[in-house]
């Protein structure tokens, strides 16, 4: 069990990374990465699966549901922009590459930070 926890973890770390990585580097060109809604749901999905896994084992701690709760509503945005920025590319500015970065660090900061 705790193995697979880690798993998710190492793909829900990499998800996030894309994104994040990803950004930075199509910053100056104005546009979305390509693989930016890929990682983002990565992340969702491996971040809900580890909640799912971790309240449902007695082995695993359980997950402190208030700071879950508050990545989750960061992450929805993040998506959002994602989504938002993959359907309509001609849209995409500077401001919403910079809150898809900036989002994704105030959830690494929570995720680090809050314990
Ligand atoms: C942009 C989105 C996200 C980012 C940047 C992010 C970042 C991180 C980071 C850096 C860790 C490692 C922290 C550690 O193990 O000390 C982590 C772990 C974790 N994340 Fe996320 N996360 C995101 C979204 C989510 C979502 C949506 C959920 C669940 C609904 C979630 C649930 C978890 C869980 C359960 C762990 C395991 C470690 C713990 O209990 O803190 N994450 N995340």
């Amino acid at each position: 069990m705790e193995t697979l926890q880690h798993l998710l973890l190492l793909l829900h770390l990499l998800g996030w990374a894309i994104v994040f990585g990803g950004t930075l580097v199509t910053l100056r060109d104005t546009r979305l990465p390509k693989g930016a809604l890929h990682g983002i749901l990565t992340a969702l999905v491996t971040g809900i699966l580890m909640v799912g896994l971790a309240s449902a084992s007695d082995e695993l701690r359980d997950p402190n549901n208030v700071k879950v709760a508050v990545k989750l509503v960061v992450a929805l945005v993040v998506t959002g922009l994602v989504v938002y920025g993959t359907r309509r590319p001609e849209k995409v500015t500077r401001g919403l590459l910079g809150a898809v970065l900036g989002l994704t660090v105030v959830n690494v900061a929570i995720a680090v930070l809050w314990r």
